[in-house]
């Protein structure tokens, strides 16, 4: 299956995993380009650029398939030094960079320099514009049903990718809910040219979180999230347990939400600890409404090739039989 993203990425299959903080380990990424997807490190997973660098390196040692690095720029508890870590990227050599939050724009002009395919993740079809118009190759198109940042307009896939295929040229991937063939090929009817998915590659034998945790998501249904910081315009999906409950027990307070009222609750270390230790309860983690389509934990090569088969299957026999029938 060749699309204009496989193409342009020099991958195998149009299945790309995207950026996750504190999953997007040198152990995924390289597994998911193992496989023949574009597996990316997640930047600011690394405490320092030194520490990015290092995490590059190890990931070169585990594949010498194409892997992309994520630069997420949205508001953190901590400042973060955005500048020194698109350098380190630049240095490192890598070709793929997945930007997502707010406009990449400052940093194009290093990564056009250096030669690297600049994918953009949007929630609406205005960013996706943005992106086009400033220079980026390509776009994610994340919708409502997303893990992590949805956006505040609240529009799914189903209104969002068909949009994209009316007004950008550029090619796009689709984002957002996405966990089998039958979304490989839905999406790919509706115009995207492959998939991003964040959520699904969680639950993988190769990532490098607790067995708890995926075992959570096996479990959990569609109606496993909720949405944090909407009081805040900084929305988040995460997984549904008695920390994300506290925080809107808190935003439903009258008055504006006080982000230090929730600031102790929402710590990056208290996620990150929840992936470590197994305990669900320690904190907030992202998920997406798709784990209500997730039910087993298998390695990423047989994931990636199990979606792209049954699109193929699709695609040849249910959806080219009612042409011919
Ligand atoms: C645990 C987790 C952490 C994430 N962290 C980031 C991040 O740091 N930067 C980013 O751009 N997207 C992040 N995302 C979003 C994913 O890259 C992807 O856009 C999203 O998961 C797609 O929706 P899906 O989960 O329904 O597949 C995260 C997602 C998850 C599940």
């Amino acid at each position: 299956m060749q699309t204009r993203i496989t193409k342009m990425l020099g991958i195998e299959h149009p299945v790309v995993q995207g950026g996750m903080q504190w999953v997007g380990l040198a152990e995924l990424a390289s597994a998911v380009s193992n496989a023949g997807g574009l597996g990316i490190l997640t930047g600011l997973t690394q405490p320092t650029p030194e520490d990015l660098l290092q995490e590059i390196e190890r990931c070169r040692d585990m594949t010498d398939k194409p892997f992309a690095v994520n630069l997420t720029i949205l508001p953190t508890i901590k400042p973060v030094p955005y500048e020194l870590y698109a350098q380190a990227i630049v240095d490192s050599g890598i070709k793929i960079v997945e930007t997502a939050g707010h406009n990449p724009e400052p940093y194009l002009p290093m990564f056009k320099a250096a030669g690297i395919t600049v994918i953009h993740k949007c929630t609406s079809i205005r960013h996706c514009l943005k992106a086009e118009r400033i220079g980026c190759d390509m776009v994610s198109v994340d919708g409502f049903e997303c893990a992590g940042h949805p956006g505040e307009d609240d529009i799914t896939n189903m209104i969002l990718l068909p949009l994209a295929a009316r007004k950008l040229k550029i090619p796009f991937l689709a984002s957002g809910g996405l966990a089998d063939g039958r979304a490989l090929a839905a999406v790919l009817a509706m115009g995207a040219d492959g998939i991003n998915m964040g959520t699904r590659f969680m639950a993988t034998k190769e990532a490098p979180i607790h067995e708890n945790v995926k075992q959570a998501m096996v479990e959990a249904s569609e109606r496993d999230t909720s949405l944090i910081y909407r009081t805040l315009k900084n929305t988040a999906r995460v997984f549904k347990n008695s920390v994300a409950e506290q925080v809107l027990e808190i935003e439903s307070r009258d008055g504006a939400t006080n982000f230090e009222d929730i600031a102790p609750l929402v710590q990056g270390t208290r996620g990150r600890e929840v992936f470590n230790s197994g305990d669900l309860e320690h904190g907030i983690w992202s998920a997406g409404m798709v784990i209500g389509l997730i039910d087993d934990i298998p390695s990423c090569a047989d994931l990636i090739a199990g979606i792209v088969s049954e699109a193929e299957e699709i695609i040849s026999q249910r959806l080219t039989q009612m042409l011919s029938a």
